[in-house]
């Protein structure tokens, strides 16, 4: 009996975002147009962060207007503060996610405020999300490690999920932002978020940075995880991680899932389609 994962894809946001060279409106309109045909549930695909932080995503409301949406596809957008969401509404955007940190030097780095600030910040995006009917997501960086305080402890990362948990969200996506977890360090921290969330609520987030994606996967199915953040062609990172590489590939992430016996819903074609494009954006950088 073949076991259902969902991919949900971050290539047009999380690896777009780090890209050096200014992408045209009408190559990232064509990345999500690709995508959307690949058999995605959720992509990724706009961020309304303050443009001097991340200049790459000033154009997210003209990519939400430019692309062709796919019936049953929902187009997702970051939304750090109020302002972001109301942006993120106004582009109609499908659904929103608000992101905090496990550390507190990522969430200074990230987003200028300490964790208790971000909390406090994520409180009315929530409320106005909860009065408009879009379905917010949760993401929590640096789970296992953060590229300013060093180790981040299980239980650090289980109080920010279950923070979000509490506020509404409807699924936490948990964040080894730099690529520095193991199998053995994402076993021991979903150790203490499972006890908080349950691991139906919980999406696994590796970057690529060690090459340990794949085992840090497989310790979460493990785990009970069923779905999983990549970016087609392993675009990617975060400006404010030094070091971090790209998320998993989702091609490479859908071969390995298939192997152990997973069904994915996507098409490989398409995939390999959207991979081709999305490292033809990177090469030209
Ligand atoms: P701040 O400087 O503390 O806030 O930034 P501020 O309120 O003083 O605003 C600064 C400027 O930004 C002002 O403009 C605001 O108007 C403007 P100015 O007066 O200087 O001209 N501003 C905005 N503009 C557009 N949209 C907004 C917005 N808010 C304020 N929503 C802030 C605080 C959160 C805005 C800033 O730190 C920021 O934008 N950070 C975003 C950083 C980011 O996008 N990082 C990458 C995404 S997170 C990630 O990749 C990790 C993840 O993938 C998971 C993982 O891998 O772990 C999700
Ligand atoms: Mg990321």
């Amino acid at each position: 009996m073949p076991r259902q994962v969902e991919i949900f894809e971050v290539g047009p946001r999380d690896g777009l975002q780090n890209e050096a060279r200014e992408i045209p409106l009408a190559e990232k309109i064509a990345l999500v147009d690709c995508l959307s045909k690949a058999g995605f549930r959720r992509i990724e695909v706009a961020s309304f962060v303050s443009p001097k932080w991340v200049p790459q995503m000033a154009s997210s409301d003209q990519v939400l207007a430019g692309i062709t949406r796919v019936r049953g596809v929902r187009y997702c957008a970051l939304t750090p503060n109020l302002r972001g969401f109301e942006a993120a509404q106004k582009a109609k955007a499908d659904e929103v996610a608000i992101f905090a940190s496990a550390s507190e030097g990522f969430s200074k780095a990230n987003i200028n405020a300490s964790i208790a600030e971000s909390l406090a910040r994520f409180v009315p995006v929530m409320a106005a999300a909860q009065a408009a009917g879009i379905p917010v997501r949760g993401y929590v960086s640096c789970v296992t490690d953060c590229p300013y305080d060093g180790k981040t402890s299980p239980a650090q990362a289980a109080y920010v999920a279950d923070q979000l948990y509490r506020m509404g969200c409807y699924e936490i996506s948990l964040g080894d932002t730099i690529g520095q977890a193991t199998p053995e360090s994402i076993m021991n921290m979903l150790a203490a978020v499972c006890d908080v969330v349950p691991a139906q609520k919980l999406a696994g987030h590796y970057h690529d940075t060690a090459g340990r994606a794949f085992e840090n996967i497989e310790a979460s199915l493990a785990h009970g995880l069923r779905v999983f953040d990549a970016a087609v062609g392993g675009l990617g990172g975060c400006p404010y991680a030094p070091g971090a590489k790209g998320n998993v590939a989702t091609e490479a992430a859908h071969d390995r899932l298939i192997s152990l016996g997973y069904e994915t819903g996507l098409d490989r074609r398409q995939l390999d389609e959207a991979a081709a494009m999305a490292r033809a954006m990177r090469n030209q950088g």
